[in-house]
């Protein structure tokens, strides 16, 4: 007789997770604001007593971490598994609970009929609160199993939860929200893109119809994995919903013998019971404090110049010399030269994969310019998309058989290129390699922008099996053996903007490029929606050029700046081009974000509810002695003075001093609040409840005021 407790009960600091073991089958049947001691488990239990509905089983099936076919679960499966015999139809059932402290736990259930071990690991964080959990399968027996789908545990959620907010995208359009009712079915979404994806952000936020920024509660869930993914928000007829996220496995892709395990990526949720900005700051909190490399977080980080934008493929060192010269002048800290360094590499067309500098555009190698560079007092990064080839590449006329692909189908023409089969170990040592020998030979080399620029469209290895689980490990294994080496190289997660953005490649990566559309408005949308999981300090954030080369738009250097100083500020666009103004600007503006970046990239993000035709948000420092707030017209007022600004997250009993500190020079119809409101001093709970009248401008203004407690 297995020995286990009837009740296991998780808290963080606000909140209480309790998993029900009674049936063998652990379920979550309370997750939400903390509980006290004078709340048993059995009152909960007892209120949660359930009867026999007509027409229906007598007792329904749990909704357990793995909820099963096996078990009589009508849902979706939490395993899926194929031994060619009675596996499909597994159920294990709880025979040990290992809780290690209030925030820790792991049940191992087992179905002996089927020999399969499930465990299932939750840690939650106390501080942070935010719930992590994955499923780990083993097989038991000798023969061969299949998993054709683990999902990791599976999260049953009260009954009042109503609404789903969805994450779509596009590129240089990532991050976009939609709210949608939940409906009597399951909202399923599928990335098969064999990257993160810019559609299909492996995110979802759950709450009800009273939920805002502020108020109500709302679970947020994301999926730490960079490769194929499913999300699954299911109400069920008897009024039961779940959430449920995992891996989507290709056929045949993981196959277990004996006492081999398949472990799900891990599922980061987390909780709220005060609305959806709490929910976006606990999640930045554990990202900042449990995920990224504390050694580049601490410090300031860099404003960057990123060629891309300036110069595409024109690479001329003379010219990057100039570029050098004037990013430094308006403030840049690093030097990144993108695309177009390396063998053959003049166009979109030829050269991934040649990884050696092109001596027709380099005749003395990067170092001329890596020394120039360096200076001029910034560091020096360059641009690598390690998993890709050109079939116009040396490396693919010698390797041709290196790629992903599927027997007897045509490759699909993706910008040119053909992803590496980095299942291969040849593929992963020549890659190696290549990426070595740069850092080697230029040691100043201390900043990679790593990219990934197609789909994986056809993911067969060499084997013909689907690969895209192997694909992403070893992805993330050649980056982490490049910063075992390397350990002082910091490196940015890109994939054609913001299509490797999630909790697993920031486990390897320092920095994110959000998006390739540096359309400050554009921006602000995508900027807003990055801000549900992500925090600003790793959200690469560039002034582009004055016509976006993206959408066309016309935005003034004033505006383009103020959206860039959020996130991880820099620069990408041809300097030359700036204007005595622009260039005057520009560097008002990266000294302003080098003054503030501290509180930028440490302080709590608020959003400000939108009102369709303005996007706001402020930052305030964990103390509350210091706030910025951002206020960005984007379209004319609908009347004809605009509503007032509505601070939120300061102290209401510290009086601030508010200073409009961006832009220096603001065009104004006729004389408003700012002549006299500039630099005086008022309550939090003034600035908050009552707000301040804002003043009419033009659309595409950015204001940015600093509050600083008296
Ligand atoms: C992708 C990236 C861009 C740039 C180009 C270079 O599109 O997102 O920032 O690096 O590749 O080819």
């Amino acid at each position: 007789m297995a020995n286990y407790p009837e009740f296991v009960q998780l808290n963080a600091r606000n909140c209480t997770i309790i998993i029900r073991c009674k049936s063998a089958t652990p379920e979550i049947i309370y997750y939400g604001q903390a509980l006290s001691n004078t709340t048993s488990l059995h009152m909960l239990a007892h209120l949660s007593t359930r009867q026999e509905a007509k027409c229906a089983v007598v007792h329904e099936p749990p909704i357990s971490l793995s909820p099963c076919l096996g078990d009589g679960f009508t849902g979706h499966p939490g395993i899926t598994i194929d031994d060619g015999d009675i596996a499909w139809s597994v159920s294990p059932k709880l025979i040990e609970v290992e809780q290690s402290s209030q925030q820790s736990v792991v049940f191992t259930s087992i179905d002996a009929h089927r020999h399969i071990q499930i465990r299932h690991q939750l840690e939650l964080d106390y501080e942070s609160q935010v719930l992590a959990c994955s499923s780990i399968i083993t097989n038991l027996n000798s023969r061969l199993v299949t998993v054709v789908d683990l999902a990791a545990p599976t999260i049953a959620l009260p009954d009042h939860i109503n609404r789903i907010m969805a994450f779509e995208g596009r590129w240089s359009h990532e991050f976009q929200t939609r709210t949608l009712d939940l409906f009597l079915g399951a909202y399923v979404r599928e990335n098969r893109k064999g990257k993160t994806s810019h559609d299909n952000f492996p995110g979802v936020i759950v709450h009800d119809e009273h939920t805002h920024e502020y108020h109500g509660e709302c679970y947020g869930f994301h999926l730490g994995w960079s490769g194929n993914h499913r999300t699954r928000v299911e109400l069920l007829p008897e009024q039961r919903t779940y959430v449920q996220m995992g891996e989507l496995l290709g056929s045949g892709e993981v196959k277990l013998s004996l006492n081999e395990r398949y472990a799900s990526p891990t599922l980061y949720v987390s909780y709220s019971s005060s609305g959806l900005t709490p929910l976006s700051q606990q999640f930045h909190q554990f990202v900042r404090q449990h995920l990224l490399d504390s050694r580049f977080h601490s410090k300031p980080r860099p404003v960057h110049y990123n060629t891309w934008e300036g110069i595409y493929f024109n690479h001329d060192v003379d010219a990057l010399k100039t570029l050098a010269d004037k990013a430094a002048l308006a403030g840049a800290e690093r030097f990144v030269l993108d695309d177009g360094w390396f063998n053959g590499r003049r166009h979109d067309k030829a050269g991934l994969g040649d990884w050696q500098v092109d001596n027709s555009v380099y005749p003395d190698g990067l170092g001329p310019l890596i020394q120039h560079v360096v200076s001029k007092g910034m560091q020096f990064g360059i641009w690598f998309e390690p998993e890709m080839v050109n079939p116009d590449s040396e490396l693919y006329r010698a390797h041709p058989d290196w790629v992903l692909s599927t027997q007897g189908n045509e490759q699909l023409n993706f910008r040119h290129q053909l992803v590496l089969d980095l299942t291969r170990k040849e593929v992963q040592e020549y890659l190696y390699e290549q990426i070595a020998t740069v850092l080697n030979t230029y040691p100043d080399i201390s900043y990679i922008k790593w990219d990934m620029n197609r789909d994986i469209n056809h993911s067969g290895d060499k084997f013909g099996v689907s690969a895209v689980h192997k694909q992403t490990q070893q992805v993330y294994a050649l980056i982490a053996r490049i910063k075992r080496a390397h350990p002082n190289v910091e490196i940015e997660s890109c994939s054609s903007g913001g299509a490797r953005i999630d909790f697993g490649i920031l486990q390897h990566t320092d920095r994110v490029w959000t998006s390739d559309s540096n359309d400050a408005l554009d921006r602000l949308s995508i900027q807003r929606g990055y801000s549900f999981f992500l925090p600003s300090n790793l959200m690469g954030s560039h002034v582009g050029p004055r016509d976006c080369h993206i959408t066309g738009r016309h935005i003034k250097i004033e505006t383009r700046i103020a959206v860039a100083m959020f996130g991880h500020m820099g620069m990408e666009m041809d300097p030359r081009e700036l204007s005595g103004h622009e260039m005057k600007t520009l560097q008002q503006g990266i000294a302003l974000y080098k003054e503030k970046r501290h509180l930028i990239h440490s302080g709590d993000y608020f959003r400000i509810n939108n009102d369709d035709i303005s996007i706001s948000f402020g930052i305030v420092s964990q103390d509350k002695a210091e706030g910025l707030f951002s206020y960005n017209s984007i379209t004319e007022t609908k009347r004809t003075q605009p509503k007032k600004y509505r601070f939120v997250g300061l102290d209401a009993r510290k009086t601030y001093r508010l200073k409009l500190i961006w832009p220096t020079q603001l065009y104004e119809y006729s004389p408003s609040i700012l002549s006299f409101i500039n630099g005086e001093c008022f309550t939090g709970e003034a600035l908050m409840q009552m707000g301040m009248q804002l003043p009419i401008i033009f659309p595409q203004t950015s204001l940015v005021f600093s509050v600083n407690s008296e």
